[in-house]
């Protein structure tokens, strides 16, 4: 049985004082796993990912990961959990004023990677990219799927365990979305667990063995359904 990498269990969330924007949610995440999150704009589809990657703590529920409950964590500890997620957010957040390179060099750089060390690592993410000849290129100069490539490379770099993705081609055209999810697909092989959140159902069709959490008003959709481990019989190529 797959080992489980992430579990919410009752989890909801509220912004202030207002509604719950998210209520009740429960499921588990297989390690190795390809997750989709779907639903309609303003289902709580970033909210829910900002509770996996640990930017928001849930008003009540229990989340664990890598075997840990994350939500009593000591803040001290976080920073430690963080750096196993990769994280592509939906606007990129690229540093404006770094070049493509110290944009995706940042990760390595933070946590005390030698300059020395940075070259071949940094030059291998841009080259996996399509971009070893932007290197130097600024975030403005780069059109947006330059730019989400970019982010993806910096998300990626540190090999994260998980790999959040927040509308990871929103701002692409469709042969580009496909070139991105083929490399989500390539780093899902190599065992990285993937959680995409995505409005285009076109993409959902494309990765053989993705299985799909879809939430609308904050809540599950299918709260039994989705649960289940996508199957885990060997993959055919989707474009031969
Ligand atoms: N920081 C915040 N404070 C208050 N309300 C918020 C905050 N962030 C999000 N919300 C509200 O929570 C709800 C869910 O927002 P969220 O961004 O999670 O939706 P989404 O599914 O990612 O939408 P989209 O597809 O448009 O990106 C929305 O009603 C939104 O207005
Ligand atoms: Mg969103």
């Amino acid at each position: 049985m797959a080992k489980s990498i992430a579990q919410f269990e009752n989890v909801g969330l509220r912004y202030g004082t207002g509604a719950e924007t998210l209520s009740d949610i429960s499921f588990t995440l297989d390690e190795g796993g390809f997750y989709f999150l779907t639903g309609p704009s303003g289902a709580g589809k970033t909210s829910l990912l900002k509770l996996l990657y640990l930017a928001l703590r849930p008003s009540r529920g229990l989340i664990r990961l890598f075997d840990e409950d994350v939500v009593t964590l000591p803040r001290g500890r976080l920073p430690g959990f963080r750096r196993r997620i990769g994280v592509v957010f939906q606007d990129f957040r690229l540093v404006p004023h770094l070049s493509a390179f110290d944009n995706i060099a940042l990760p390595l750089r933070v946590s005390g990677v030698e300059e020395k060390d940075l070259f071949e690592p940094v030059s291998e993410m841009l080259a996996w990219v399509g971009l070893a000849d932007r290197s130097s290129a600024r975030p403005a100069t780069l059109s947006g799927g330059e730019q989400q490539r970019v982010a993806i490379a910096r998300a990626v770099i540190g090999r994260p365990e998980i790999l959040v993705a927040d509308e990871p081609t929103g701002n692409v055209d469709p042969e580009m979305a496909a070139r991105l999810l083929h490399l989500f697909d390539g780093l899902n092989k190599l065992g990285t667990t993937l959680v995409v959140a995505t409005h285009d159902v076109h993409l959902l069709s494309r990765v053989a063995n993705a299985a799909m959490i879809r939430i609308d008003g904050g809540r599950l959709s299918d709260p039994t359904g989705l649960l289940k481990n996508p199957p885990r019989e060997p993959r055919r190529r989707r474009d031969s």
